[in-house]
């Protein structure tokens, strides 16, 4: 059910793509934060308004019905209610304020109401009797529009006609409440004040709302404006990379999206001129070998009765030349399959010890052509996760160079250990070593220390970089020592188990 409902919404999302933009949230959050508060003011302005109104009402009101009860009081109007003067102010009084007065005596009886209707009856009511204690009340019915409210009519013991006094607090002796004055006044200007009031803040806030929503979008639009700088710089290099650096730093956001797009863009030309590089030393090692085809072939051709041994040589030259060509293809095609990712691992549990045996014993003939002695040393049986052909390549590498940058009847070691975590190859020889200079290039594609004396023993300069490639897709390492004529070392270091990330 509630996937239901996500993926509704989803939908709805991605119906209107418009909702996901940054700029339509900082429009709706504008919109929504300037036109909120005048909400709320209005909605404020008009309740203060209402209760100012209705309290200087009712005060207003008070004081008038305050000195008509000392009329009242002084005239004895409770006994006599035929008093032409006090009804005429009663009704006055209920004229002007367009309400009704009726007076109440000491027994809850109606005596006087100017609509003329209650007279006679009976009237007891919280108000009416809180009253009788001396509190005047005023309550205002909003609903109803209307304000009621009671006055006690208080006889004072001294003599009547003197200043009106206030109803006392705590109903003092000399203070005889002896009836109530129940009054109730209309509200309905107030409610017509509010109407005016409201209506004409609706017009002042729908104009606020379109300033609101006009400012929003011309702000949001500016708000946003770098992002789509950036993404228009990002576009315009998306071509060809060889333009410019970008530099779009409005805000530290956008600058940290430059900094890494810049940062991607080295990175790729770096890449792109790697590849370049590669390709221009791929032409060049495969061009020497159809060159010297090309020559040898010619130089035949340009001969008249050219003797059969001369054509023999020459064609042995050739045959060299072509396994030569074909020997770098095959490099080349084994390196191409080293790059890939390490999802084309093929592991499998293999003994190592049985591995590297093989490879010994393969490579053993070549070393026997210089009388070179190949040691193997097991220091204890290893059995782990690797790609056994993409191993057997790396580690024939190294013993196939061990044996090759060799002198007569030198001897190449290779030793086989391991602890809890990893297992170590060493493949140590006492041959021609390495200069300094070249011990941090060795693993590039096609580097050779010495071409023409590389070119001669058939090294094409892609091993090394095709056995590291190879160690690294195992997740592991390799390291070389060596001294010039006194010999090499290559260390080789394998987790015994593979982890994939
Ligand atoms: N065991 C070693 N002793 C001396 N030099 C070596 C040894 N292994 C590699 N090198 C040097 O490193 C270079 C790169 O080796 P590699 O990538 O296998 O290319 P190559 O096809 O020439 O053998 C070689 O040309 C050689 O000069
Ligand atoms: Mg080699």
């Amino acid at each position: 059910m509630k996937s239901d409902i996500r993926l509704f919404f989803n939908k709805i999302l991605s119906r209107m793509k418009f909702m996901k933009s940054l700029r339509f949230r900082i429009f709706v959050i504008l919109v929504i934060v300037s036109y909120v508060p005048t909400l709320l003011m209005r909605y404020g302005i008009l309740q203060n308004y209402e209760e100012r109104a209705v309290s200087l009402r009712i005060q207003e009101v008070e004081n008038q019905t305050m000195i008509l009860a000392n009329h009242l009081a002084a005239n004895n109007y409770l006994q006599d209610t035929s008093l032409e003067t006090i009804n005429a102010e009663l009704l006055q009084l209920s004229n002007l304020y367009d309400g009704r007065v009726l007076v109440i005596d000491q027994n809850f009886n109606v005596v006087k109401d100017t609509y003329g209707i209650s007279e006679g009856k009976t009237i007891i009511s919280e108000e009416v009797i809180r009253c009788f204690k001396g509190k005047n009340t005023s309550s205002y019915d909003k609903d109803n529009q209307f304000i009621e409210m009671t006055t006690p009519i208080t006889l004072s013991t001294e003599a009547a006609g003197k200043e009106p006094k206030m109803p006392s607090e705590d109903g003092t002796l000399e203070n005889q409440v002896v009836g109530v004055m129940l009054t109730s006044v209309s509200t309905d200007n107030v409610t017509t004040n509010i109407e005016i009031l409201d209506g004409k803040a609706s017009i002042l806030q729908l104009l606020l709302l379109i300033l609101a929503v006009a400012l929003s979008w011309i702000v949001s639009r500016i708000l946003v404006r770098p992002f789509e700088r950036v993404t228009a710089s990002i576009s315009a290099v998306k071509d060809g990379y060889d333009t410019e650096a970008l530099d779009v730093s409005d805000y530290s956001e956008t600058e940290h999206i430059i900094t890494a797009f810049n940062e991607l863009l080295k990175r790729m030309r770096v890449l792109d001129e790697s590849r370049q590089e590669f390709v221009s030393n791929v032409s060049h090692e495969l061009k020497t070998p159809i060159t010297s085809m090309k020559v040898l072939a010619d130089s035949l051709i340009a001969q008249e009765d050219v003797p059969v041994e001369l054509y023999k040589e020459f064609m042995t030259d050739i045959a060299d030349e072509i396994d030569r060509e074909n020997k770098i293809i095959n490099d080349l095609l084994s390196l191409v399959k080293m790059d890939k990712t390490a999802a084309d691992l093929n592991i499998e549990s293999v003994n190592i010890n049985g591995l590297i045996e093989l490879i010994l014993k393969r490579l053993k003939p070549i070393a026997g052509q210089k009388d070179i002695d190949v040691i193997y040393e097991s220091v204890r049986d290893v059995t782990a996760e690797v790609d056994e052909v993409k191993l057997t390549l790396a580690i024939s590498n190294l013993v196939e160079n061990a044996i090759k940058y060799n002198e007569e009847h030198g001897y190449v070691k290779v030793t086989l250990d391991a602890d809890h975590q990893f297992f170590t190859i060493v493949v140590e020889d006492n041959g021609m070593g390495i200069p300094e200079e070249s011990k941090e290039h060795i693993f590039e594609r096609f580097y050779r220390v010495d071409k023409s004396h590389s070119r001669k023993i058939g090294g094409t300069g892609l091993g090394l970089a095709i056995t590291r490639n190879a160690i690294l897709m195992h997740r592991g390492a390799i390291g070389v020592e060596s001294e010039e004529g006194k010999g090499t070392a290559f260390y080789v270091k394998i987790p015994l188990t593979y982890v994939s990330k």
